[in-house]
């Protein structure tokens, strides 16, 4: 992502999310800024596109649910400091709750919002770099095709005059299209100075965030508006609206990894997490989705239908139709799985073939070993998981159960339709079914038999 920051990557900058809301609309007991997009919480994008802007400094500001929340961040944000509004009085308000680190900042103060997940850090540092020519305060502003319910911003040519809500707002006002995404920038030592100056004298009787634009200009200082997409500032007050920015935030991952020379022939289909890697010549069909911690290297195809979490997929290797990879799957270059297998925590050595139908969980598979349809691990014994290890070259037969903890050797050959509860030394034959016995011309007299138990029922 792009940064507009020294060698060290910061600038010193501080953000300051607001993170207080309950999110009513949201209908859950969970606060709203902990919704996920991608796998990760809302709050965490927004943060995270702080920090890739160079601001190395970050404030949180909590609210309804603030244990959750600052947990959630903490994992992620160790140095992020937490903040508790106690009463929700406006966005100004809400911004002077962080005054202990609005007093110790030095460099620019971002106030971004844990609602607002989509923001760019090209975007934040475009507001930075205005700050930098010269201005105050820089506000993000998007042209909006319906702009009911948001703050106007009034301007005079390229200066911001004032930030109009619209319950405060004359007709004439009202008819401005230009909007407040709320996304404001403070240049250095202006951040505190102007917003203990906000009052809330206005129709809802909050300290609004927006009249910092008005009480700077009254000291002569310069305030602008940056014009950005409304789809990048767009808000989630409810589940509708988070489905639409997940549906932005995959667009954008898709587009970002097809530029980057990953191939995908139905894109839309294809949903990534917030940490999914992916290098370039690795081939995506459709319908596959990856949950948390995947890795794919170059050359690998991942065919359709197919399920990924807590995977590392190796150069070249080929995964799916119809595959599901679990956490702690490792698959070395060229590795094969096929249609309707499943893998746990399974190592699968270069050019290992597990093509059909297959369990592999708490196992490691050595390099070209061939494993048939149908062999299952039967790792867990209702009480505690057991390894299975087999070695290279080896080749299991068909509907195999392999019974953990046990070791099949190099090269060994394992019949089709065993029960192996015993280690296999390298090279050797194991053969464990019962021994086949065929009675001549019993195909006829049972028919006839079968039949006439069929006739006496009637
Ligand atoms: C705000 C802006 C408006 C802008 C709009 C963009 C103000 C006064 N208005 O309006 O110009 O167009 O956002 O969506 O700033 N919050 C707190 N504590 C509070 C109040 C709010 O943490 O006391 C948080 C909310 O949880 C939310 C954010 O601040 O995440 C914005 O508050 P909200 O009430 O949604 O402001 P709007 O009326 O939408
Ligand atoms: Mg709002």
């Amino acid at each position: 992502m792009g940064s507009v920051t020294g060698a060290n990557g910061s600038n010193g900058g501080l953000a300051v999310v607001l993170a207080a809301g309950q999110g009513t609309r949201m209908r859950s007991t969970m606060p709203k800024v902990l919704h996920p997009v991608a796998g990760l919480p809302m709050v965490c994008h927004a943060m995270d596109a702080a920090t890739g802007a160079g601001l190395s400094n970050q404030a949180v500001v909590v609210g309804y649910g603030a244990t959750d929340v600052q947990a959630a961040v903490q994992s992620r944000f160790p140095a992020a400091t937490f903040h508790e509004q106690k009463e929700r009085l406006g966005t100004a308000h809400a911004v002077l709750a962080a005054k202990s680190v609005l007093q110790k900042a030095s460099g620019p103060v971002v106030v971004l919002y844990g609602d607002v997940p989509l923001i760019r850090p090209e975007t934040i540092a475009r507001a930075l770099a205005a700050l930098k020519s010269g201005a105050a305060l820089a506000v993000l502003g998007f042209h909006a095709e319906n702009p009911s319910g948001y703050g106007r911003l009034l301007m005079d040519g390229g200066t911001l005059l004032a930030i109009r809500e619209e319950k405060d707002a004359s007709e004439e006002e009202r008819r401005v299209t230009f909007c407040n995404s709320g996304i404001i920038a403070f240049g250095a030592g202006h951040s505190l100075s102007l917003l203990e100056k906000v009052g809330s004298d206005n129709a809802q009787g909050e300290y609004y965030l927006t009249d910092v634009v008005e009480v700077a200009r009254e000291q002569g200082l310069q305030a602008v508006a940056i014009a950005c997409s409304e789809a990048e500032t767009m808000g989630v007050n409810d589940r509708v609206q988070l489905a639409k920015v997940e549906e932005l935030w995959q667009g954008r991952r898709r587009d970002a990894l097809m530029v980057e020379g990953v191939s995908m022939t139905a894109p839309q289909t294809v949903f990534f997490h917030h940490d999914t890697a992916v290098e370039a010549d690795v081939v995506i069909e459709p319908n596959v989705v990856f949950g948390p911690g995947v890795e794919i290297s170059s050359g690998a195809i991942i065919r359709a239908f197919s399920h990924l979490e807590g995977s590392q997929i190796g150069p070249g290797a080929f995964v799916g139709p119809y595959a599901r990879l679990r956490p702690g799957t490792k698959l070395e270059m060229g590795a094969k799985i096929g249609n309707f297998v499943e893998t746990k925590n399974a190592q699968i050595a270069e050019g290992a073939k597990v093509n059909h139908l297959t369990y592999i969980g708490d196992a490691t598979v050595g390099a070209a070993a061939n494993i048939g349809a149908g062999t299952v691990t039967c790792n867990y014994d209702g009480f505690n998981k057991h390894r299975t290890e087999i070695g290279a070259g080896a080749f299991i037969g068909s509907n195999t159960a392999l019974i953990a903890p046990v070791t099949i050797g190099a090269d060994a050959n394992i019949a089709a339709g065993s029960a192996v509860s015993k280690d296999v030394p390298a090279d050797a034959l194991a053969l464990t079914r019962t021994p086949q016995s065929n009675l001549e011309g019993m195909g006829k007299k049972l028919r006839a038999r079968y039949a006439a138990a069929k006739k006496s029922k009637g």
